[in-house]
């Protein structure tokens, strides 16, 4: 139950890898020798990202440019890299985003985007390479939760929700495949300093979190070490250990206002 060793004509499929903690799990995975296929919307990044991996490293570099939250171009996708000449013996399905505020207040389409992304295209993915890797009784998923995924988020509840999805599903594949050489494992870090906060509009993820910012090296590090042993549950850092045990232990009749509070001024009625 772990990520196949490196062998030419195998590849890891990264998602978001144009940026933060996909970039760095490209890096290390590509670092170990493990050929990788790069996908995001950002192509120019990519490349950019695919050119220095192979020149330093020597291993096949793929790159896909694709909109995940897309129904079309994800089957695309899908279909590219299913019928190409290459064995996919990971997927880590990290591509997602957040957004910040009342949830009447926020756009929905933009709510909407966040679901078939954070969801849809990380059980698409899975679904898509798990039945070759359990065939071949091989393989390794890394699926990238939160710790927003264990308690209830005010402010962000979309997201929270969305990641409690990725963090149950992955939880359950990883007990129903054992034994099939085959392992699902869940990434759930705390806040970590990449482009997460602008796009969610919450600014700096280093100045809003309290305990400060995990770096997103060490976020990918300590992911893809738990890929490698197909461990069930990764939480980078002793701070977001102690958020997780508190999402799951503190009553929500106390969490809920607390977390309220914490989340600030933007939840007041977004019409005033
Ligand atoms: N940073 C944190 O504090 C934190 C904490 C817990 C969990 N996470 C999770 O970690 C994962 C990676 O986030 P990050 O922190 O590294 O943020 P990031 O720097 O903003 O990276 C997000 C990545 O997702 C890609 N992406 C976004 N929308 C996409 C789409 N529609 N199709 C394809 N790719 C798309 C982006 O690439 P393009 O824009 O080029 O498409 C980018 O490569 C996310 O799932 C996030 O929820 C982050």
């Amino acid at each position: 139950m772990a990520l196949p060793s490196p062998s030419p004509g195998a590849t890891v499929i990264v998602t978001g890898a144009s940026s933060g903690i996909g970039e760095q799990i490209a890096r290390r995975l590509t670092d170990l020798g493990h050929g990788v296929t790069l996908v995001a919307r950002r192509g120019d990044r990519l490349e950019a990202l695919a050119t220095e991996l192979r020149r330093a490293t020597g291993v096949t570099v793929g790159v896909e440019v694709c909109d995940l939250g897309d129904d079309a171009a994800r089957w695309s996708l899908i279909g590219r890299i299913s019928e190409a000449d290459v064995h996919v013996s990971g997927v880590v399905n990290n591509a997602g985003f957040g957004t910040y505020g009342r949830f009447d207040g926020l756009p929905f389409d933009r709510e909407q985007a966040m679901v078939r992304l954070n969801v849809l295209a990380l059980h698409e993915l899975t679904g898509a390479f798990l039945w070759p890797m359990v065939e071949a009784g091989a393989g390794a998923i890394l699926n990238v939760a939160s710790v927003a995924a264990f308690q209830p988020l005010p402010g962000f509840a979309t997201y929270a929700a969305t990641k409690s999805f990725v963090q149950t599903f992955s939880e359950s594949l990883h007990a129903e495949l054992a034994g099939t050489g085959v392992s699902v494992t869940t990434l759930s870090p705390g806040p970590v300093a990449t482009e997460f906060g602008e796009v969610a509009g919450v600014g700096n993820i280093e100045d809003s979190a309290p305990g400060g910012a995990v770096p997103a090296g060490d976020v990918a590090a300590a992911a893809v070490r738990g890929m490698l042993h197909g461990k069930r549950s990764v939480v980078p850092g002793v701070a977001t250990k102690g958020m997780v045990l508190g999402g799951r232990l503190i009553p929500r009749t106390l969490l809920l206002p607390a977390a309220k509070r914490a989340a600030g001024v933007r939840l007041r009625n977004p019409q005033k």
